[in-house]
């Protein structure tokens, strides 16, 4: 069967679907078919209110005139080039990282997505150090190629999928005194979440993250930062400076190109200078058509001031969901525009009931659901999203 392109009738798109690919995901009744700025809009022109932008990717929202603008460009002058030869916007996208890279991570490897982006800071800590085991948070997520998974906690992502290569141990998140005694000297690397995501937005306590980073310096092993989600989006480039923690690998993805495939893997020079020229790469990594993405991005978010928005409008959120004084809701927490809203019940029919209300939100487990909207929200939006989600609770 054909499908005419663009089409309009949810019908025939989602028997598509649902024949042709793997029913991996449970799916939600519509078709999005559009975007423009903060709102989604389905195949029956119904708008809706964005609150998870593709779990924390469009930034900018949807269709961004300067961004769209900046892609097209370089459509038309160089989508794909090999990384033996120079490369201009890879350039561009270099220099414009190491405006916010944090202290000591100079040296870049591109990839394309955030579980390539975590592949290769596994492999590199392995390389580094010469020892193959990991300490990494129980409920943490990074990702589904193995390595990836092999060190994501949640049984329903592993289990299917062991044994793994690489010997992990998992403490639970915020233990200060875990993941010290986890730490020893076979281990290659502590890798966390500053902010847990998917286990349902659990800042990391500074004790706990600067008693990873201590034990890690201790016993010769590396601190990776996942900031696969929380970049960008909680008031400052990466959620790690929050803390006085600096790590010797930080991974991102997501937002960092607004919705163009890419994975980032920052790393010391000490890193770099242990990884043998021609032992790791990619085809499609560090693309032209990326890298302008890239610098279109972080562009934006520096010149439209989204990191001081991000903090304001994350916090009006947090108060007025507060303010709610809903008896469902347990507990509010987060930080800029990644907010976990604990309810003591499951979310699923809150989530369904904010989507009948025109808003999008996500889970973040079985009891909290999650919100990562595009930073360029505004008071507009906030209210919309409180009087839907008050409709929703009642
Ligand atoms: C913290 C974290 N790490 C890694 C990943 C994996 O990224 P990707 O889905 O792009 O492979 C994700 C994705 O949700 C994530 O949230």
């Amino acid at each position: 069967m054909t499908a005419p392109f663009p089409t309009l009738q949810l019908d025939l798109i989602a028997e598509i679907e649902r024949d042709r690919q793997l029913p991996l995901y449970a799916k939600r009744d519509i078709a999005l078919v559009r975007g423009e700025g903060a709102y989604l809009f389905d195949s029956a022109g119904n708008r809706y209110l964005d609150a998870m932008s593709n779990y924390g990717v469009a930034a900018l929202g949807h269709a961004d005139p300067e961004y769209t603008g900046a892609l097209l460009d370089q459509l038309q002058h160089l989508t794909t080039c090999h990384q033996s030869f120079y490369n201009d916007a890879r350039a561009a996208a270099l220099a414009a990282i190491g405006q916010i890279a944090p202290a000591g991570l100079n040296r870049t490897f591109f990839s394309n997505s955030g579980a390539e982006a975590i592949e290769a800071a596994i492999k590199f800590a392995r390389v580094t150090t010469g020892r193959n085991h990991f300490v990494a948070a129980r409920r943490g997520y990074h990702g589904r190629t193995l390595g990836a998974l092999a060190i994501t906690a949640d049984p329903k992502y592993r289990g299917p999928f062991e044994p793994f290569g690489a010997e992990v141990t998992h403490v639970p998140y915020n233990d200060a005194e875990a993941i010290e005694a986890a730490i020893t000297e076979q281990t290659a690397a502590v890798i966390l979440e500053p902010i847990q995501g998917e286990a349902g937005v659990y800042p990391g306590e500074e004790a706990f993250l600067r008693a990873a980073r201590t034990a890690a310096t201790t016993y010769g092993a590396l601190f990776i930062a996942d900031e696969i989600q929380t970049g960008f989006r909680t008031g400052a480039p990466f959620a790690i400076s929050a803390s006085d923690v600096t790590p010797d690998i930080l991974c991102s993805a997501k937002a960092i190109a607004n919705g163009f495939p890419i994975g980032v893997t920052l790393v010391t020079d000490a890193v770099s200078e242990a990884v043998p020229a021609g032992t790791h790469g990619t085809t499609f990594g560090a693309n032209p058509l990326a890298c302008r993405a890239v610098v279109a991005t972080l562009d934006a978010f520096e010149k439209r001031n989204l990191y001081a928005n991000s903090t304001a409008i994350g916090t009006k959120l947090i108060e007025s969901i507060e303010a709610l004084g809903s008896p469902k809701i347990r507990a509010v927490r987060g930080r800029g525009l990644m907010i976990g809203v604990e309810l003591k019940e499951r979310v699923t029919p809150t989530l369904k009931a904010m989507q009948e209300r025109g808003v999008l939100a996500l889970p973040a487990s079985p009891v909290v659901f999650r919100l990562l909207p595009p930073l360029i929200w505004g008071d507009e939006q906030v209210d919309e999203f409180v009087t839907a989600l008050e409709g929703a609770l009642a």
